[in-house]
This record gives C-alpha cells, structure tokens and sequence, in this order.
C-alpha cells in the first residue's frame, strides 16, 4: 500500500517539502507520496485526528505549529526536548514520535564547507523559533560566545539565557549595535523574517568582510539583500535552500531508514525558484 506522509502547517501553499520528498520518491523507485496540508492555527488537533485517521507515515510540522505540535506527541528525541520544537515525526502504529531535524539540518552546510564552529563567535540576528534551534546548534559544536541581535530586546535577552542554559556564553543587542559590530564575528546568521519580502538587510552589512561566514536561513528568495551585500564584501555565504535541504534530507532519513538523494533533491528545490 502506498505510504502517504505530509507538511502541516499554515500558510503552506507554497512548501517546496512536496516537491523535495516526491522528487526523492521518484528517483529511489519508492511507493510513497507526499502532500501539503493546510492546518491553520487553533486547529491542530484536529488536523492530527484526520492525519491518524489516514493512517499517515509521518509528517513534518511548519509555522505555525512546531511548538504546540510537541503536546501531541506520544514522545519525542532528546533535541525536540531541548529545542522544545518538533518538526518532523513519525507514526508507527497510531504512536508519534517527534524529532527536530532544523538543528542539525541548519549546521549540515557549515560542516560540508569544513567551516569549524568550536571556539568561534556567532551573532544571531532574530529571537524566533528558528533563532531557537540555530542557539543548540552552535551550542552543541561548543561555539564560544553567541551573541543575540533582535528587534526586541527581551526577546533577544530571553535566548541569551537559553544560550546560557546550554553552556554558551552569551549576551544579546539592539540591531543598530549588531550591524556596527558584524565585524568581529565568525558567523552572522540572519533569522529573522526580514527579507522574506524583499527587504533590505537587517542589519547594516558594512562591517562584514572576507572572514566573515554569512548565512540567511530565508530561501525565498533565495538571493537576500544581506546575501547580495555579504556577497559584495567577499564574504563566505550559505544559502537558506541549504538548510532547507539539510532538515529534508536529514527527515527523509528517520522516516526511511536509507540515505536521502541529496542531489536529486537539490536539483528540484532549486527548480523551484
Ligand atoms: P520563526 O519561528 O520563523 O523564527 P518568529 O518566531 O515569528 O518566526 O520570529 C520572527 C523573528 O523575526 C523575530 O526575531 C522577530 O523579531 P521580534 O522578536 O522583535 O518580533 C523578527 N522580525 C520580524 N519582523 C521584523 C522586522 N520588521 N524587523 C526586525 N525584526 C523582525
């Protein structure tokens, strides 16, 4: 019987998770589907019941639900836990089980580049539930210092103590002193949603230079204006596709149990632009 597995999330129209998984599906002869189903907020629960009732494979979680999705686990990886934030789980006989593949999925492009992490620091720029996942990230690779620029402060300052929690030091700024700063750190990350629509960059770029690791987890588009400028200063950058893929691939595999077609899955992603 044909396995059916989904993205659950709202808005989700525009998910290239069908695209990826089918594409994968396809190329590794599997009788699988994947389907994009539109679950808007305050209607999760039931959006699982109809998801149980289909007897569906597993699923992956998107905004709005990665947070409030953790309550209907049956149980979850020690990451989710962490991270307190699922976005991926699997259903093994009406029991779900929820993984977060964001963390690891956002460090695969640094680790592909050979960019070492331990020791060095990152300014975080966003205190979101993606910042969130991006803090244990740097944190389990032993960053030195995250320091944490976010439109409002106590947000940033509430993800400067998790940081901490996790054994990172950490401190957090306004992204007026982020941009004036850019240059002293390793890794710029920009987490928040501006650029989504255009935007300029967050954060001033003039201070990013050549040693600088430049990273915007936005895909679309995929050319940011903080990319395009970073570019512009010789900075190394990482592409949001990358985790993007990264979170698939890395999904794929606990629903699976064989190795993703990184390629392939590439190759339709970026059709998709
Ligand atoms: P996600 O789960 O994708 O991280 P989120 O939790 O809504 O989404 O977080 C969005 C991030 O983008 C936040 O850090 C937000 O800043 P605030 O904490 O001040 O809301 C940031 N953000 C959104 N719009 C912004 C804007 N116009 N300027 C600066 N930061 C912005």
């Amino acid at each position: 019987m044909t396995k059916t597995f989904a993205v659950i999330g709202d808005p989700i129209d525009h998910s290239l998770s069908p695209n990826i998984h089918n594409a994968a599906f396809n190329a590794l002869g599997m009788d699988c589907t994947y389907i994009a189903y539109r679950v808007p907020r305050g209607e999760l629960k039931e959006g699982i019941e109809s998801l149980r009732q289909i007897k569906i494979s597993g699923f992956n979680v998107t905004i709005p639900h990665k947070i409030e999705m953790m309550k209907y686990l049956d149980e979850s990886s020690e990451e989710c836990k962490i991270i307190g934030a699922v976005n991926t789980v699997t259903n093994e006989n009406d029991k779900l089980v929820g993984y977060n593949t964001d963390m690891d999925g956002f460090l695969e492009p640094i680790k592909k580049r050979d960019i070492a992490i331990k020791d060095e620091d990152v300014l975080l720029l966003g205190a979101g539930g993606a910042a969130r996942a991006i803090v244990a990230g740097f944190a389990k690779e032993k960053a030195h210092k995250i320091t944490i620029a976010n439109r409002t402060k106590e947000r940033g300052q509430e993800l400067a103590k998790f940081a901490a929690s996790l054994g990172v030091e950490s401190n957090a700024m306004s992204l007026d002193e982020a941009g004036q700063n850019a240059g002293k750190y390793k890794f710029i990350v920009n987490a928040t949603s501006v650029g989504l629509k255009n935007e300029p960059s967050p954060i001033s770029t003039n201070a990013i230079n050549s040693q600088s690791v430049v990273y915007d987890i936005i895909y679309m588009p995929m050319n940011t204006d903080f990319i395009t400028q970073s570019k512009k200063n010789l900075a190394t950058v990482i592409y949001g596709y990358e985790m993007l893929l990264g979170q698939a691939c890395l999904a794929f595999e606990i629903w699976h149990k064989v190795k993703a077609p990184y390629d392939v899955m590439r190759k339709v992603l970026l059709g998709g632009f």
